[in-house]
């Protein structure tokens, strides 16, 4: 049997529960799938690429057929780099669906052979997005249960909310 890899590409500031959904969505789909980081120094990130890494590789450290990467460039020549032709969009609201259309599109115009997925994350997820959990996190606001928990400490330590044990 043919094993077919998807590319699940983002920023993951950081990786939220709405991703880890689509991350097991997608695995029911396709054999293997590589969580590639977007390294983009105009992009103010709140967590450096490793410190993304090394939350996403906790978030998957039992799933053997999720590969943690970064890329930068365009995202077309990355895939053929590793030897793939699909692409997976989460997709939450109809406010995301322009912007993943336009991405698609132009994706589809920089390499023909390139097919993106979109898959819908789970409902309880609809109104989250790594900026608006980063927002309430700031002010020190519960986003328990919309982050892994490690990702929960790491938000508490950035903004100085981590209780010292
Ligand atoms: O987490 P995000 O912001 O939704 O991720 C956007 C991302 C990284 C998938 C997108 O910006 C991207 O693929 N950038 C790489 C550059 C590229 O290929 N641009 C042309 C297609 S729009």
């Amino acid at each position: 049997m043919c094993k077919k890899t998807a590319i699940y590409p983002g920023f993951f500031d950081p990786i939220t529960n709405g991703h880890l959904s689509i991350v097991s969505r997608a695995l029911k789909i396709f054999d293997r799938l590589i969580i590639a980081i977007l390294k983009n120094p105009q992009k103010n990130a709140l967590f450096t690429v490793d410190e993304r890494i090394y939350m996403i590789s906790r978030a998957f450290k039992s799933e053997s057929n999720v590969e943690v990467d970064t890329f930068d460039g365009l995202l077309v020549d990355y895939a053929v780099k590793k030897d793939t032709n699909v692409v997976i969009r989460g997709l939450r609201a109809l406010s995301d669906f322009e912007y993943e259309f336009q991405m698609a599109l132009m994706n589809r115009k920089l390499n023909r052979n390139i097919q993106s997925i979109f898959l819908m994350t789970d409902y309880k997820w609809f109104y989250t997005s790594s900026t608006i959990i980063k927002e309430a996190a700031s002010f020190g606001g519960d986003i328990s249960g919309l982050v892994p928990k490690m990702v929960n400490q790491k938000l508490k330590e950035k903004f100085g909310y981590a209780k010292n044990t």
